[in-house]
């Protein structure tokens, strides 16, 4: 393909909101198990034939391209199970039109893939932290290993400015150091970003009480810290969902509100599952196949299924802050 500059048609989905952002979940399988994400006895793991191949994935990501996109996410699972990753970020960063190859991580390995990930043109990284207590984290994550994500987050801070660190904040589970977090994130240049948990899975994984939103995660910061927060543009990348705040010490934090500031109307993102289907919006089924459509008509066909697809995105999600309003989609295999 001529590297010629094509504008991008920005197409618009049935809702007249631009997506420019790839979410590309690698594979569905991780390292890490947490409570919040899968259930403990896991979710139905994708066959090894069925995942996309890291062609088939740049030949999507083309079509997107074309289509506006112009930022990829890898997520996962977790994107580091996935063998030869720097090979798919070479392929992506070399597609006309991306601008951006990033990725979000529990961070247990990172500092080892990095020197590779980063040569192959990844340019940035969002990590998982839920707690900085080694016995938290490690019940969090059923088998997660602190020491190792800190030392994925020092490597990472090294590398990028501004890694976000994320955080699902959980009422009786990590309430009380959302200060701390904060000073921990901006001690090594990192921006917190707090979420509100939200209920995938049908609502399973949430228990009752733990929910806590985000007016009340920012009360809970500034008792911890003093000072106020002030609305910001945040980091200038930060489009879509995460609301950005400065604190009056200069310092931002991110805010991600599913719940009690329903960000949809900002969403600009689609998502690809590890096998090639495309999810218009992480919290409806009805997901449409690009790998068949490319196998069957070329780009042409993928190009045509995702215009479908853009045309019937939901305006958004229904989650509700009672029982009802879950969504069936394990967050664990649309990526996050
Ligand atoms: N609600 C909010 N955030 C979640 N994540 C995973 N599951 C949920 C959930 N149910 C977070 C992970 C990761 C990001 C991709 O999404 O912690 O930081
Ligand atoms: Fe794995 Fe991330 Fe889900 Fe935790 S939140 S189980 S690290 S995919």
């Amino acid at each position: 393909m001529s590297g010629a500059a094509r504008p991008p048609a920005a197409v618009e989905d049935g809702h007249g909101r631009r997506v420019t952002y790839l979410r590309l979940s690698v594979t569905d399988r991780c390292n890490y198990r947490c409570t919040y994400c899968m259930p403990e006895e896991g979710v139905a793991k994708v066959a090894h034939a069925d995942v996309l191949s890291f062609e088939g994935a740049a030949r999507i990501t083309t079509v997107l391209a074309r289509l506006g996109v112009t930022r990829v996410r890898l997520t996962g699972g977790e994107p580091l199970v996935r063998r030869a990753l720097p090979d798919l970020v070479a392929r992506l960063a070399a597609v006309p039109g991306i601008g951006e190859v990033v990725m979000t991580t529990n961070g247990d390995g990172l500092a080892a893939a990095l020197p590779d990930l980063y040569a192959a043109g990844l340019r940035g990284v969002n990590v998982s932290l839920d707690s900085l207590d080694p016995v938290r984290f490690a019940r969090v994550t059923r088998v997660g290993d602190l020491g190792a994500v800190r030392a994925g987050i020092e490597a990472a801070a090294r590398r990028f400015p501004a890694v976000r660190l994320n955080t699902v904040a959980m009422a009786g589970f990590n309430d009380d150091e959302l200060g701390r977090l904060c000073r921990f994130a901006w001690a090594r240049g990192c921006v917190p970003r707090f979420l509100e948990h939200m209920p995938m899975s049908d609502g399973r994984l949430r228990p009752p009480g733990r929910f806590i939103s985000a007016p009340e995660i920012r009360a809970r910061i500034l008792a911890d810290l003093g000072g106020s927060f002030a609305p910001d543009q945040g980091d200038g990348q930060g489009h879509g969902p995460a609301r950005y705040f400065r604190h009056s010490s200069g310092r931002l934090i991110g805010l991600i509100a599913a719940l009690s500031d329903r960000f949809c109307g900002a969403c600009n993102r689609i998502r690809l599952d590890a096998t090639g289907r495309l999810h218009a919006c992480l919290a409806h089924d009805g997901a449409v196949d690009l790998r068949a459509a490319l196998a069957a008509g070329g780009e042409a066909a993928v190009e045509a299924a995702v215009r479908a697809a853009l045309a019937r995105k939901p305006d958004g999600h229904a989650f509700g802050l009672g029982s009802g309003g879950c969504a069936p989609t394990h967050m664990v295999a649309v990526g996050g």
